[in-house]
């Protein structure tokens, strides 16, 4: 990384990263989560509602939080500086952030269904699952862009 604006963003480039891989983290933990449920575990686990309740407010803060981080000094400013060729995919990516949000409200809208007959946890489940791979190959397209423009050595650990 020889280039001087390269340098001079390299900062803000790191804590990004540091940042992603902490979601990324997140989503991995909650994913795995995610995989051990099936309708008899949820039927034989009382809790299993408030706990995934806190799971799902946790992670709906925690975006949001993530999202306004990333927004608030431009959106992936650094890597557009250098690479302004992915100045479209960004703007795609960075509308994908309401989308999440609003998914996640209709999932936990759905979670507060529970005790209706046409409720079925394998149904959140799915939901959830999909929306997680989702969230996560938003991320990943983010450290991609990220890291094409300064190089592959910065390292995104996805
Ligand atoms: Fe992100």
């Amino acid at each position: 990384m020889s280039d001087p604006s390269q340098q001079f963003h390299l900062p803000i480039v790191t804590s990004f990263l540091e940042a992603q891989r902490d979601l990324t983290r997140h989503i991995a933990d909650l994913q795995t989560w995610c995989e051990t449920w099936c309708d008899d575990v949820c039927s034989s686990e009382p809790d299993i509602f408030n706990r995934l309740r806190k799971r799902l407010l946790e992670l709906h803060a925690r975006l949001l939080e993530h999202f306004v981080d990333e927004e608030s000094d431009g959106y992936l400013k650094p890597a557009l500086d250098v690479a302004p060729r992915y100045t479209s995919r960004a703007e795609t990516l960075q509308k994908q952030h309401g989308d999440f949000l609003r998914r996640l409200d209709t999932i936990n809208s759905r979670l507060l269904r529970q005790n209706q007959p046409d409720f079925r946890w394998a149904d959140i489940q799915v939901e959830l699952k999909t929306f997680l791979d989702d969230l996560h190959q938003h991320e990943h397209a983010e450290n991609k862009i990220m890291q094409t423009a300064f190089g592959d050595d910065l390292g995104a650990g996805d």
